[in-house]
């Protein structure tokens, strides 16, 4: 679950996506609040929806936002450990703001989410400009912690909890174009891979009372957005039992008392049909039938599916203790495309050059490629992360330029395929939902269609509306059509 953004214009311009780090800043409201908050997010898009519930809990606290560092009461940092790269990038914005700090000794630095999590009290000692330290599941706990730490104490929560899913917090959306917003579905991870950390920094897994959802996504609408992407580190795991969570039956019509992921996006899909539903991410090992024959049932249920392969061999697979193979995986591709249709989007994350992988068990990745045919990938080399199974139990062998290359290859094989699946669209017509001017030329509006391809065409229509576009062109990236 990376950014959506960034990574088109990564791939348009033939660069290997070697970390997934972007980030956002706050904008500036403008209300008259006294105290300021910059806040800036690194990793998926978990995390910028943490960011979002973060500044609702300080708004609360009488915070405004600001987009510039300088003129920040507090600035918080929301971290990620995915790759080793990901933390360096983080340290050098501390770095950054250390200078900061440097002008304004009166400024509050806080470092939230993963690396917070992972290094704990580490960060305080070695970095000396922090200030605060939370961990994923402690937000509650900032207003309290920021007033502390402006009496001169340096403060620190990195508890993780079983239940915390900040179902009651009305997320303030930043830097959001209008139109598609995320909600959180549930938090954790029970899956152990081997090679991934998300399971010691985000905590065990647990899923949001659909209802609370549901009510998130009833505003959203009414206050003009056309799509959501509903969040979490595997959501087809989702599973809400009011008798666990002891709470009222919510589908008191068909007398059910536990939602599945497949009712889930049922019921969000049942808002109203201009509302679009996108999730992710989906698991291979866990996405059901079920949820395929929803998403077929409902028009405005997005066809596209995230659906990380990580590699193409099966004994790499178990090494990586994903609990599926090559076959299993192919199999799950096949019912996509025999319930859905060819038409239904799919992407994937690969990890090249994994502890022990050979140059053959590679090819089997390149292979499976060509098989699915991605519209797109998030591609990336093995970074060891400290604590992981596959740190533990297997050595960190392959060369970093073996990796290197063996990521180039499997770079090079998706944009041939990305092209050669858009070449498929041109002449086609799509439903788009208009996101607002291109990023690229201000003349030209951008939008996406159902399987989450960017369209850029000459139009002249306000963001949120639904169009129909001809596709006339395309580069392995972009869609370009004209209205019809
Ligand atoms: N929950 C999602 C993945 C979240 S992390 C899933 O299971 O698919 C996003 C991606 O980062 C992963 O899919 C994986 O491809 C990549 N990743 C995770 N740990 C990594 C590591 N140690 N080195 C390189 N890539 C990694
Ligand atoms: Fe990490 Fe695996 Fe959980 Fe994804 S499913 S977050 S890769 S442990
Ligand atoms: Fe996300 Fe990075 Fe944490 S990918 S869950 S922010 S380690």
């Amino acid at each position: 679950m990376q950014g959506l953004i960034a990574d088109i214009d990564l791939l348009e311009e033939g660069k290997q996506q070697e970390e997934s780090c972007e980030f956002k800043t706050t904008i500036d409201d403008d209300s008259k609040s006294k105290r300021k908050l910059y806040i800036e997010s690194y990793g998926c898009q978990m995390n910028f929806s943490d960011s979002e519930i973060v500044t609702s809990i300080l708004k609360k606290e009488g915070f405004g936002t600001t987009s510039s560092p300088e003129h920040a009461d507090v600035i918080l940092i929301n971290t990620c450990s995915i790759r080793e790269k990901a933390e360096q990038t983080v340290r050098n914005r501390l770095n950054f703001f250390n200078g900061v700090k440097k002008k304004n000794r009166d400024v509050t630095v806080g470092v939230l989410g993963c690396m917070a999590e992972r290094l704990k009290s580490k960060l305080l000692e070695e970095e000396k400009i922090v200030d605060l330290v939370l961990g994923p599941d402690a937000y509650r706990d900032l207003p309290k912690l920021v007033k502390q730490a402006e009496e001169g104490q340096k403060g620190i929560n990195t508890f993780l909890s079983r239940e915390e899913t900040y179902a009651d917090i009305s997320p303030v959306r930043l830097n959001s174009n209008g139109v598609s917003a995320f909600i959180s579905i549930m938090r954790g991870c029970d899956n152990m891979c081997s090679f991934c950390v998300v399971p010691f920094t985000r905590g065990r897994e647990r899923s949001r009372d659909p209802q609370s959802i549901v009510n998130e996504a009833i505003e959203l609408f009414k206050n003009g957005y056309r799509e959501v992407t509903l969040l979490g580190q595997n959501v087809d795991s989702y599973k809400w039992s009011a008798e666990e969570n002891n709470k009222a039956r919510l589908n008191k019509k068909e007398d059910v008392d536990i939602v599945t992921f497949a009712n889930l996006i049922e019921m969000v899909a049942q808002i109203d049909p201009d509302l679009r539903v996108r999730f992710s991410t989906s698991h291979p090992k866990d996405i059901t039938d079920d949820v395929l024959h929803t998403m077929k049932k409902y028009e405005n249920i997005c066809n596209y599916i995230h659906l990380p392969a990580q590699s193409g061999n099966s004994r790499v697979l178990e090494l990586m203790n994903r609990t599926y193979s090559r076959e299993w995986y192919i199999d799950r591709v096949d019912a996509i495309r025999d319930i859905i249709g060819d038409e239904c989007g799919i992407s994937s994350d690969m990890i090249a050059g994994f502890c022990s992988e050979t140059e053959e068990e590679h090819k089997e990745t390149i292979s499976l490629m060509d098989y699915v045919k991605y519209d797109f990938s998030y591609m990336f080399f093995y970074s060891e992360r400290p604590g992981t199974l596959a740190a533990k139990k297997y050595e960190d062998d392959i060369p970093l330029e073996t990796k290197k290359r063996r990521l180039q290859e499997i770079i090079d094989k998706q944009q041939k395929i990305s092209l050669e699946r858009n070449k498929l669209d041109v002449g086609k017509n799509f439903k788009v939902l208009v996101e607002g001017t291109s990023k690229r030329s201000k003349a030209k509006m951008q939008g996406r269609n159902s399987a989450n391809k960017v369209i850029i065409f000459d139009a002249d229509v306000p963001k949120g509306t639904y169009v129909n576009v001809k596709v006339t062109d395309c580069t392995a990236a972009t869609l370009f059509g004209e209205l019809v």
